[in-house]
């Protein structure tokens, strides 16, 4: 299986979710072959509740990571699920137009840029 499958998968299974009981994992490769891993942390508040997909991006950019280059996101539904639009923004910020996998528990899977998801996104070119 696709090794950024398989990591987010094992990530997944740390996810925080009590509140929602849906786990989301995701897993992010930066180009020197290092794999970053994320899960959903919930909070109490709901508000504060932190996606897969940020915890990613933050633990990546914080532990040295420069370029991100491929990202996976695994959950577990049939129709896979996408990002949501926060993670999209932060995603851009961080990976541009990322190459992006979407995957669930039963081997089912979808490879997309992050433009398709995100068109016409706002960034820093625009400052
Ligand atoms: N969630 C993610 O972690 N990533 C997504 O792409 C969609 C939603 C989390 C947030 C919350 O803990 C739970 O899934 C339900 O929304």
């Amino acid at each position: 299986m696709n090794p950024l499958i398989t990591a987010a998968l094992k990530a997944r299974e740390d996810a925080h979710a009590p509140f929602s009981k849906f786990k989301v994992g995701a897993a992010i490769e930066d180009d020197s072959g290092r794999i970053h891993t994320g899960c959903n942390v919930e909070n109490a508040t709901y508000g504060l509740t932190c996606c897969a997909e940020r915890v990613a991006v933050f633990k990546a950019i914080s532990e040295g990571a420069k370029r991100l280059i491929r990202v996976a996101v695994v959950a577990d539904t049939d129709t896979l699920t996408p990002p949501c639009g926060a993670c999209r923004q932060i995603l851009w910020e961080f990976c541009g137009d990322v190459e992006l996998t979407l995957a669930n528990l039963h081997g089912k899977s979808e490879t997309m840029r992050l433009a398709t998801l995100f068109p016409r996104a706002f960034d820093a070119s625009f400052l």
